[in-house]
């Protein structure tokens, strides 16, 4: 059983203070990602200069009205997303996440990417929540029906032979759509219960959020509920002056020395 006592420190220094205690304490970690931490795997942010798509601004294009306006110019987009998702790697930022989840008893990482490169690195879905969907799923706009376009089972698929191909459903022949989560629409109750039941549980003794410019009050609200606070982002957000540690650094940099000092043995701290 992983058992670490961590010392709150306000400080804007990389390094943290941890201390290893033999007893007592169990670590409950909860992890909040953003686009920043898939960036270095080459996936446009969503508010960065590079996340305009033929000079089209992703906030307006992820939104049910673009959808009921444009439906084939919204799944163009998507396809193209996709493919550039399935051409990316998990970065070191992505392996990190997945290495402390694989040390903590109490872990939950909760992802506002719709990439699967958290799932690549490893982590499981019960380690996880996708709280904006999966990119790779294609579901109905008018009944349950979904299904999982994976990127094996579609890996000789042409995005261009698609395009301009708006999907169907085999059911009720609506309109499909992708499975995530647009500007205004509710989150998926299962995903905000396991959430919910996770931070149930007792204080985090760690929140580590990266790579989101946080800018929904539920990010807001998760990432104070435990006692430190890590915030990794080059640019400052609504949540930088809650922080206990603020790295002004790149994810992939920074992430794998804080997991590294989070996990160290007893005997290097
Ligand atoms: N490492 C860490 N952070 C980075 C990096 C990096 N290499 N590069 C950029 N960032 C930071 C930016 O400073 C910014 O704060 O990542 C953040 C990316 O912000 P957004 O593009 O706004 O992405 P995110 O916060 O995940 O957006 C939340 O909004 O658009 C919707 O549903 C969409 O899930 C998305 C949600």
């Amino acid at each position: 059983m992983a058992i670490l006592t961590v010392l709150a420190k306000r400080s804007v220094s990389p390094d943290l203070e941890i201390a290893v205690s033999s007893r007592f304490w169990v670590v409950r970690v909860l992890v909040l990602t953003g686009a920043g931490v898939s960036a270095e795997s080459g996936i446009p942010t969503f508010r960065g200069k590079d996340g305009y798509w033929r000079n089209l601004d992703p906030a307006k294009l992820a939104t049910p009205e673009a959808f009921a306006r444009d439906p084939q110019l919204v799944w163009d987009w998507y396809r193209e997303r996709r493919q550039r998702i399935r051409n990316a790697r998990p970065n070191a930022a992505h392996d990190a996440v997945a290495r402390l989840a694989q040390r903590t008893d109490e872990f939950l990482l909760v992802t506002q990417n719709v990439d699967d490169l958290h799932a690549r690195a490893g982590i499981s879905a019960q380690r996880m929540v996708r709280i904006h969907g999966d990119i790779f799923v294609t579901r109905c706009s008018r009944c349950e029906f979904e299904r999982h376009d994976y990127e094996h089972e579609h890996e000789h698929e042409d995005e261009h032979e698609n395009e301009g191909v708006i999907p169907r459903c085999p059911e009720c022949d609506a309109f499909m759509r992708p499975g995530v989560v647009w500007f205004g629409e509710q989150l998926s109750r299962n995903e905000l219960e396991r959430v919910e039941d996770f931070l149930d549980g007792g204080a985090c003794d760690v929140v580590i959020v990266a790579g989101t410019t946080a800018t929904f009050g539920y990010i807001i609200d998760w990432a104070l509920r435990g006692s430190e606070l890590i915030e990794v982002n080059p640019e400052e957000t609504p949540l930088s002056r809650f922080a206990t540690q603020q790295v002004r650094e790149p994810a992939a940099i920074a992430l794998p020395r804080i997991v590294d000092q989070l996990i160290a043995s007893p005997s290097k701290l």
